[in-house]
């Protein structure tokens, strides 16, 4: 037996106990308009960044680092920093130095829970919207392989800390001349300090780090340092959604900017 949607009949929504509606859903809005815009700034996103993370150039302008690039781990990266990187792949390492560390990132966004939410909807329609019901007969949730990986979503919140702190690092050296010296800055000074901004008030807004630092606690009267950090995270943590987007757009944005100034395009404006 099945409905007039071609699904079984006893499965999903039209399940047994499940209250039988025969319209498929019951919303008059366009709440499709919200996956739309989603998947549109996500795909291009993965468009762009999938293009920059294989370019394997243009990646260093004196003395901007792009984030997609740093730490740049490998043999075969530009001398980022004075020469003073990380190379702990040696010359066997042929393919973009980016690769190697991008994973991370990916990681940490892949399993955020504001992301989980936005390309389950936008991509899977699991479900396409609040009170709309899903096209798919069964629902696991995440408790089999692959998506009980989500899991992993703390450990990736831990891995982002020290990467934020290397973004921070370069935005430090970003604030030098091309001599070295400290205390000048151009227009790619402050661009990169905006996408640094932006990283952190994203990573510092995760759930795992609110859990972190305020839960597993009977009484934050005994614990009001952490009692003030868990204020403090929570009010980023009420803007998750935002400055999801916002940090997506900074550092693809700032790696841009470094593209344009390395492959010359233009010049970095000096300020002082
Ligand atoms: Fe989004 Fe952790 S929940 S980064």
């Amino acid at each position: 037996v099945s409905t007039e949607t071609g699904r079984p009949a006893d499965t999903g929504v039209r399940g047994p106990g499940r209250a039988a509606i025969p319209q498929r859903q019951l919303r008059t809005d366009r709440w499709w308009l919200p996956q739309l815009a989603t998947a549109v700034g996500l795909l291009a996103f993965i468009g762009y960044s999938t293009w920059r993370a294989f370019d394997g150039v243009y990646y260093y302008a004196a003395p901007y680092v792009s984030p997609f690039y740093s730490p740049c781990l490998a043999a075969n990266c530009v001398p980022v920093r004075g020469g003073a990187d990380w190379a702990l792949f040696g010359d066997w390492w042929r393919l973009s130095p980016a690769l190697l560390v991008l994973i991370f990132p990916l990681g940490f966004r892949l399993t955020c829970y504001y992301y989980r939410k936005a390309y389950y909807r936008a991509f899977w329609s699991a479900p396409p919207a609040c009170a709309v019901a899903e096209p798919h007969a069964r629902y696991t949730g995440e408790s089999r392989f692959p998506l009980i990986l989500q899991n992993l979503h703390r450990y990736f919140f831990y891995v982002a800390i020290p990467f934020a702190t290397i973004l921070t690092y370069d935005v430090a050296l970003g604030f030098r001349n091309a001599r070295g010296e400290w205390g000048h800055a151009g227009l790619g000074s402050f661009v990169l300090l905006g996408n640094v901004a932006l990283i952190w008030a994203y990573t510092l807004s995760c759930h795992s780090c609110r859990h972190i630092v305020g839960g597993r606690l009977k009484h934050f009267s005994r614990h009001p340092v952490r009692h003030r950090l868990w204020q403090f995270v929570g009010r980023l943590n009420v803007h998750h959604m935002l400055l999801a987007w916002l940090s997506l757009a900074s550092v693809g944005l700032t790696d841009l900017y470094v593209y344009l100034v390395a492959s010359g395009a233009f010049a970095d404006p000096k300020l002082f």
